[in-house]
């Protein structure tokens, strides 16, 4: 490593005086590349990022250092483009998830926890932008809405995100988004075959007390059925204080959730499920092979990341994201299930093992104590 740089001159050097040669100039451009991502890989390592995320748990971290490559073109993108060191480094770090994702979908203690069948509910959750040849698999209470608004402008409905109303985005009618269940199997086969596909993940907790907060604490008024259909099963169900006469609270949802019996009162509660189901049974991402997947705690990096891989960078931009929203929170987590029976949240950890293993968030151990 230390004596790299001076290698890089020496052949430098002897390149452009000896040979002139254009292709071999471009060759030695392909090799400093390579050093350059070499560094990057080694600045990722050593200085990880504080809150547990992204590229962490990856387990062969050092193995790969020795073993870096880049697919073909990768390497010809940056030296079209020379990308700088924040894009490389996103290039790895991508890559690192998509291969913490391969090896746990072949995990097999995790097997239950990791496959899914590629049901209609699957193909519901899916949109396609025909245009540009996108699919976004929807993962409700992560910035999803945005992303919505993103294809609706590629799809030309409308000519920027600021002009879309909210009440259109979530309307089937109105939106313009065809999910993937609306085309044949053949044109479904073709779509996920060749089309850039993507999806968004958070830390599973904390999507959790996010999508309890939205549908339960706030009571949305025209969503009524949380209120009023939803809760009151769950709370007949599960809650064990008698004495506690208060709507759903976040421990009667965490024991419905760890129940190991739950698909009863799912299958009850129809699409409305979505917001709290596992990231595998919404996106089956051991099935598909979708090509980026976004954290929201490094949306940041990531939205511009996922826009310039699906060729739409120059079309539109993301909206801005408010600083600080996409933080993980520690004091939060620890607030919601304190509460809440420790054998409860083993339970629900249980249950969402296979998001914290597949998409490399740690076990929020914290809780277990
Ligand atoms: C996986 O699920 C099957 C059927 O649902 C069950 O028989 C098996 O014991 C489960 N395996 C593990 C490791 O949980
Ligand atoms: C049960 O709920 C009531 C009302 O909220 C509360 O005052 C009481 O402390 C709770 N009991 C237990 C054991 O949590
Ligand atoms: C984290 O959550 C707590 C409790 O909900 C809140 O008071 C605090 O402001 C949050 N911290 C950040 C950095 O958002």
């Amino acid at each position: 490593m230390v004596r790299a740089p001076k290698e890089v001159m020496r052949v430098l050097w002897l390149i452009i005086d000896n040979m002139r040669q254009q292709w071999l100039l471009l060759a030695a451009c392909f090799w400093v590349l390579f050093m350059v991502i070499v560094a990057s890989k080694f600045i990722t390592l050593t200085f990880k990022d504080a809150d547990g995320y992204g590229i962490k748990q990856e387990p062969s971290k050092l193995t790969a250092l020795a073993e870096i490559k880049l697919p073909e073109e990768k390497r010809l993108q940056a030296t079209g483009r020379l990308l700088s060191e924040d894009a490389l480094r996103s290039v790895l770090v991508q890559m690192d998830r998509l291969e913490l994702l391969r090896n746990m979908c072949r995990d097999a203690s995790l097997n239950n926890l990791s496959h899914t069948v590629l049901s209609k509910f699957v193909l519901d959750r899916i949109f396609v932008c025909d245009k540009h040849k996108i699919l976004f698999c929807q993962t409700p209470k992560v910035g999803n809405t945005q992303w919505k608004k993103v294809l609706m402008v590629l799809n030309g409905a409308f000519p920027s995100i600021e002009q879309i109303p909210e009440n259109v985005v979530h309307d089937p009618e109105k939106n313009g988004l065809p999910r993937l269940s609306s085309f044949s199997e053949s044109e479904i086969q073709k779509r996920l075959n060749s089309y850039f596909k993507f999806f968004i993940v958070r830390d599973p907790f904390e999507r959790l007390i996010s999508a309890f907060k939205d549908k339960f604490v706030h009571n949305p008024r025209f969503e009524p059925w949380y209120k009023h259909e939803i809760a009151p099963v769950i709370i007949k169900k599960y809650r064990k204080n008698r004495t506690e006469t208060r709507g759903l609270q976040f421990e009667d949802f965490v024991r419905y959730l760890g129940d190991p019996n739950h698909k009863w009162l799912d299958l009850q509660f129809g699409d409305h499920i979505i917001h709290w189901v596992t990231y595998v049974e919404l996106c089956a991402p051991c099935e598909l092979n979708y090509n980026v997947i976004g954290h929201h705690e490094t949306l940041e990096d990531d939205a511009p990341y996922i826009l310039k891989e699906a060729g739409i960078d120059r079309l539109v931009s993301y909206p801005i994201i408010p600083p600080g929203i996409t933080l993980y929170n520690k004091t939060k987590v620890e607030h919601y299930f304190s509460a809440v029976a420790k054998r409860d949240i083993r339970r629900l950890y249980t249950r969402f093992e296979g998001d914290f293993k597949l998409f490399g968030y740690q076990e929020p151990e914290f809780l277990f104590k």
